[in-house]
């Protein structure tokens, strides 16, 4: 019986290094990292923050940044790509290997609309008119399952859902057939539902195409639904590699077993929660109480407000962690805007430690201020990219007039330790 052909190596990567020079120092990223991509297969990169699979990915092309020294071999359908010419590489880029990132703002150009930006990728690469490449372009975002395709042409980015950025930045990734499709951590600012929509329009574009895909995740359930092979990387080293299902049925390595025990399983009526709710006293205060609160996004121009979270009733109290779930556009984020004063409340009370903020605004609000904290879906639009991490961290102690020089030296170095970063990154930029 013939076998579909589907075993063309796409991409072959061998004894791949990456260091980086910082402060007068090489540190290594990834060490002797080898690997192989076949056409119509998924090849999984897994390993916690840090471990190189960014690094990786994007000395594959060439990417990083001047403060790097990459070696080793990389070869596309045969072709040697390190040590390539820029202009060179940049015929590669974008034609025969696409990169969906995991921020899709970061591909795409808020100044213009997605259908301007595909058809710009179209005719740097291919000789078609303008009109032949709208209609290209078109087609694609109706491929990439992009709702109302001809009326998304014309929206700029702010004007798509986050789940529709990314389907629009895979539009234009696969715009001119790449023969290898790299998606580093396409989903994780997404939420579930979007997520598996994502997950399967990729599933999808992998038979279509007929083109190899490098997923790069640090999340194994996602790993088990769409990889043909993984490679586990920690510490800038392959630690294990193999096909998913050998891999999931026996680990060898004890760092790909502890992954995979991290998964995490729904639990079964003989299996109690594992942390019982934390008893809090009836008389303490809750961190956050609201109360029939209703908030609306108040009116703009010609927008009328909207009315974006009624009767909401919930108590926080210290302690213990509050899970919001729903899907995207119903209202999460609003919640929590509120909760730290960024949104008034129209109807309903709401308390912070003890303290009404219903009707609070400006000064009223500062000491909520100091005693809320948010933690951004997308750390890029809260760490200031001119500074090193260090100064971000202590701005806040600073203006607060919690802490000053040594004492704010202190506080920092203390709080990267808390969140598992070596002090040395306070000097790292983001
Ligand atoms: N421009 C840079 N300069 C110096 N060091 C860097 C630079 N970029 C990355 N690194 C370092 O290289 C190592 C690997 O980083 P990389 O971004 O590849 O990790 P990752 O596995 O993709 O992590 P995550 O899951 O958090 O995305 C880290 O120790 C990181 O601090
Ligand atoms: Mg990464």
């Amino acid at each position: 019986m013939a076998w579909p052909q589907k075993t063309e190596t796409v991409m072959s990567v061998t004894d791949l290094n990456v260091d980086f020079w910082v402060d007068g120092t090489m540190y290594p990223a990834a060490k002797n990292v080898s690997f192989e991509v076949r056409r119509g297969e998924t090849l999984a990169i897994v390993g916690e923050s840090g471990s190189g699979k960014s690094t990786s990915a994007m000395a594959l092309l060439g990417l990083l940044p001047e403060n790097s020294r990459t070696s080793g071999s990389v070869t596309l359908l045969g072709r040697e790509l390190l040590g390539l010419k820029i202009s060179e590489l940049r015929q590669v880029r974008g034609k025969e290997i696409a990169f969906i990132f995991q921020e899709p703002m970061t591909a795409l150009n808020p100044v213009y609309t997605v259908g301007f930006q595909i058809v710009e990728v179209l005719r740097t690469h291919f000789d078609i008119s303008p009109a032949d490449a709208k209609l290209r372009a078109i087609d694609l975002l109706a491929k990439v399952e992009m709702p109302d395709p001809t009326t998304s042409f014309r929206k700029f980015p702010h004007q798509l859902s986050g789940g529709q950025r990314q389907r629009a930045m895979i539009a234009m990734a696969i715009s001119c057939d790449p023969v290898l499709l790299i998606a580093d951590e396409p989903t994780t600012a997404l939420d579930v539902t979007v997520q598996a929509e994502i997950l399967d329009l990729l599933r999808s574009l992998r038979e279509r195409l007929d083109s190899g895909i490098i997923l790069i995740t640090h999340d194994m359930g996602v790993v088990a639904d769409m990889a043909d092979r993984v490679v586990v990387m920690k510490d800038g080293v392959t630690v294990e590699t193999g096909d998913t299902i050998d891999i999931f049925r026996s680990p060898k390595h004890a760092y790909t077993k502890s992954l995979l025990a991290a998964v995490p399983r729904l639990l079964t009526a003989s299996e109690p929660p594992t942390a019982p709710l934390a008893a809090h006293e009836a008389t303490a205060t809750p961190a956050l109480s609201f109360r029939d609160v209703a908030i609306e996004y108040p009116k703009r121009g010609r927008v009328p407000a909207f009315r974006a979270a009624e009767g909401i009733t919930f108590d926080v109290y210290p302690g213990e962690t509050v899970g919001l779930v729903g899907e995207s556009g119903s209202g999460k984020t609003t919640l929590g805007r509120a909760a730290v004063g960024l949104l008034p409340v129209k109807e309903g009370t709401l308390e912070v430690v003890g303290v009404n903020i219903t009707g609070a605004r400006g000064k009223g609000l500062r000491p909520v201020r100091r005693k809320t904290g948010i933690v951004f879906q997308d750390p890029g639009s809260s760490l200031n990219p001119r500074w090193p991490i260090g100064e971000s961290i202590g701005e806040p102690l600073y203006l607060a007039g919690e802490a000053r020089g040594n004492e704010l030296d202190r506080r920092v170095e203390e709080l990267l330790r808390q969140v598992e970063l070596p002090i040395g990154y306070r000097n790292r930029y983001p």
